[in-house]
Order: structure tokens, then sequence, then C-alpha cells
């Protein structure tokens, strides 16, 4: 049975194929209305999310299949201490698929060997997001037509930031990548990052401070909010929080091709002005997220047109 837990368990071949799906989907959507007629996906939210767990459902629906789920910790078992395991072994008897977010990194994983249906991570505390990732996929790929040979900046708190870290091991695989990563001291990329990837896979990269200076060089932009969850102390938090926000005037050094991403929900370091600029990507990548789960849960089902 196969699950998405690390974005690493799909080929560069199965995320060619998710994306020409996802094209198909896109020229096509009534092809694929009926494809999980009688199916239903549980999405397991142990923290709270809007986009991505309504991506899910929204995908599910798209595909003529059922959703159910919870989407706090609060009002599912977990609440009287049932563990991640039994909780997935018991949905796992009613839905055909599970999508689940959980504040503990590795939870995903251990609710995979229980289900007895195939998991999908939506996030698994700051560790990994595979399924943002297949969306930056998609949008990089729509934007830029290619992945070799990118410049990609990733900015913002790149220790806490799970898509940065599922971003940065799908795109080290394509030749030519290399990453500017913008952040204070305090929230550069984690050493498992560096050393198990970068260094690993003999990726080219640098770690600066200036997001003004970077700017003109990528081709990527990829910004991130401060993950205000993960830290130990408030007063951390509130100082490091407005380190990075982009404006007009500060995208004016930027190239006219930059593609501009952020996963969502934007705090503060994306000015709205922005939004109207033709560099702003990162509503499309919501829409491209949907795609991407469609293709993924068919995928993982083994269902198709
Ligand atoms: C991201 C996440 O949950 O990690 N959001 C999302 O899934 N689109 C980014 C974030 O919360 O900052």
């Amino acid at each position: 049975m196969k699950h998405l837990i690390d974005i690493m368990e799909l080929s560069v071949d199965e995320i060619d194929a998710l994306i020409a799906t996802a094209e198909d989907i896109v020229a096509a959507p009534e092809k694929y209305a009926n494809v999980c007629r009688g199916k239903q996906l549980a999405t397991l939210f142990f923290e709270p999310s809007t986009r991505t767990r309504l991506s899910f459902e929204s995908a599910m629906l798209a595909l003529g299949g059922g959703v159910l789920g919870f989407s706090e910790a609060g009002s599912s078992s977990a609440a009287k201490g049932e563990s991640v395991a039994d909780t997935a072994r018991i949905v796992g008897c009613y839905a055909d698929i599970i999508a689940m977010r959980h504040p503990k990194e590795g939870a995903p994983r251990v609710a995979a060997r229980a289900a007895g249906v195939p998991v999908i991570n939506a996030g698994d505390g700051g560790h990994f997001h595979p399924t943002q990732t297949l969306a930056d996929l998609l949008t990089i790929r729509r934007e830029k037509g290619r992945f070799e040979n990118l410049t990609v900046g990733c900015c913002g708190d790149l220790k806490f930031g799970r898509t940065v870290h599922s971003l940065v091991s799908a795109m080290s695989r394509y030749a030519g990548v290399r990453f500017v990563f913008i952040s204070p001291e305090e929230l550069r990329v984690p050493d498992y990052v560096r050393s198990e990837v970068l260094d690993a896979k003999g990726v080219a990269y640098s770690e600066v401070l200036d997001l003004e200076k970077a700017l003109p060089g990528l081709d990527v932009l990829y910004m991130t909010r401060v993950q205000k969850e993960r830290f130990f102390n408030e007063a951390d938090y509130v100082r490091l929080k407005d380190t990075y926000i982009l404006t007009p005037e500060k995208l004016r050094g930027a190239g006219p091709e930059l593609c501009v991403m952020h996963p969502l929900p934007r705090v503060n370091e994306i000015d709205v002005r922005v939004d109207e600029d033709p560099r702003a990507c990162y509503f499309k990548q919501v829409k491209n997220g949907k795609y991407m789960r469609m293709a993924l849960i068919m995928m993982l089902l083994g269902v198709g047109p």
C-alpha cells in the first residue's frame, strides 16, 4: 500500500505523472467528476488549518467522492487519550484514504502503519508538508516551464517552516537548482536539511540576511510566515515576526519574471499591494494545490478516468 508521508517517497517520474494528471484536470475537469464515486476521504486534523483541509475535501468532492473527519484534536477521541495508531485504525474502517495533520513530527507515519488504507501527511509539526510541495511544484512548472537551473530564494522561518523543508528536498533532485536562504540567524534551515539533503546531494546554496539584496538574482521567491505556534517563547516570536516584509518598493529590484510564492496563510510578510503584481503567484498556488491533491488521491487509490 502506498502512502505519502515524505515528498521523497515520490520519484521524479511520479511527480511528472501527477503534474500531467493535474494539467489534464485543468483542461477537462468533467472527465474526473465521478472517478472516486463511492470512495470516502477522511481528514484528521489535529492542528488548525483552513486551506489544506478544505483543499483536500474540495479535491475529493470534485472527484465525486465523499468526505468525513474532524478539524481539531479537541473534537476527536484524542481528547480522551486515544493513540494516533488507534484513531487511524478506526478511521481506516470508515474511509478509503486518510489525510492527517498533526503537531507531532512523525505522527502520520505512525498512522500509516496502523490504518490499513493510504495515509497522506497533511503537515506534521515543523517537519514536512508534501502536498503543499506538490502545489508548489505545479506552480513552478506552470510559471517557469521547468525545474532545472532555477535559483530559489526561501525567506522567513526556515527552521520551523515545514513547507520549505519539503520543497528543498523535492527541488534538490533537479540539475542546476540553487537555493538562497534568507532568514534571521535563529530561523536558519535545520541541520538535518543541510546535511541530509543539501550537502548529501551537493546542492549549491547560500545563507543571507538581506532580502532586498538577494532579490535581483532570484527566479522564485518563496516567502513564509514565522511559525508562531512552534515558538517556546512569545518574546522571540514578537522580535522575529516582522523581519521580512515584501513590498512593491522592494520588488522593484527583482526581475520581471520572478515568481513570488507563499504557502499561506500570510500574516505580515507580503504587503497586500503586492497581490496586484503579475509576479504574485500565491493565489494560483492555492488552485494548483487542489489539482495536485486530486491527482494524488487518484494515484494512491489506483483509480482514474
Ligand atoms: C502551511 C503549513 O501548514 O505549514 N500552510 C499550508 O498548509 N498552506 C504554512 C503555514 O502554516 O505557515
